[in-house]
């Protein structure tokens, strides 16, 4: 099996890197040696990840503090990105809102469309076009669960997860015999801070079991649902009508309240 440095180069870009699989992603891939351009908004957790990175496993790493809504960050990225051939681009970064979707403001629905929908999308399209030029490369996408049902009061988080996995298994056939390796990657819940930003109960597996799933999966599916509990249960979603999948969905965002 070819390495997946030797596949894709020496430099990944990771959104969403300050906490949860983000951060496992950055430890992973400096365990392989990649050098790593660490995104998202806190710059001191990513300083802080990064000086603990460069200690352990002598790689390189560009900080990029920056908020993935803002429509000005691509152009940032992009100039403190310029000079470097990034072959491995994983869009990470994500959140959802909980609660009624009238209760709450619009602006802030629509960040969530921009995080988690239209920045993978930016960023896919910017860096899959340089990798296209390069010969190779590849992109992972984590999507979730969410992404296989509608979740009434989770409405937006589902459907923007519902958005980037079709999304992304578009584009990998479109790229597949361009050297482009495309992987849509859903996790079921898992211990990281985002069940305390949605203000839910979650639990679940690791990021690292997220982690190790997405890096074995990249280069051979369009998408992989991560652990066999969680297989096993979207396998079975696909026999129930719609209206049961909301009565499911309303079920689970009931249950994951915190009251
Ligand atoms: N945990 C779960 O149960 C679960 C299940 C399925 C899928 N997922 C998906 O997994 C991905 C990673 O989430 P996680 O579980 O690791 O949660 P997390 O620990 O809360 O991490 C989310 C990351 O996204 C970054 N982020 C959020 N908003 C941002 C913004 N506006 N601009 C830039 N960065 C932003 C955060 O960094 P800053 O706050 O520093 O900006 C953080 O690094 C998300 O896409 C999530 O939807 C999670």
């Amino acid at each position: 099996m070819q390495s997946l440095i030797n596949k894709y180069g020496k430099w990944a870009l990771i959104t969403g890197a300050s906490s949860g699989i983000g951060a496992e992603f950055a430890l992973q891939l400096a365990a392989l040696n990649f050098n790593l351009v660490l995104v998202a908004r806190r710059k001191e957790k990513l300083e802080q990840l990064s000086a603990e990175l460069i200690a352990k496993f002598n790689i390189e790493t560009l900080v990029i503090s920056l908020d993935l809504s803002k429509p000005d960050f691509l152009e940032t990225i992009q100039q403190q990105t310029n000079h470097l051939d990034i072959g491995l681009l994983i869009n990470n970064a994500g959140f959802a809102i909980t609660g009624s979707f009238l209760n709450d403001n619009l602006e802030n629905q629509l960040s969530l469309l921009d995080v988690n929908c239209k920045a993978p999308l930016i960023l896919s399209h910017y860096f899959g076009n340089r990798m296209l030029s390069s010969g190779s490369g590849g992109i992972i996408n984590i999507a979730s669960t969410a992404a296989f049902l509608p979740l009434p009061f989770w409405s937006n988080y589902a459907a923007s997860k519902a958005y980037l996995l079709s999304f992304s298994e578009g584009i990998w056939h479109e790229l597949k015999n361009k050297g482009i390796d495309v992987l849509a990657v859903c996790p079921g819940p898992t211990q990281t801070e985002f069940a305390d930003t949605a203000k839910v109960n979650l639990g679940g597996m690791t990021a690292k079991a997220v982690v190790d799933c997405s890096l074995k999966n990249i280069g051979k599916n369009s998408s992989v649902i991560v652990g066999f509990e969680n297989q096993f249960s979207t396998f079975f979603l696909r026999f129930f009508s719609r209206n049961l999948l909301i009565k499911f969905g309303a079920i689970f965002t009931k249950k994951i309240a915190v009251n």
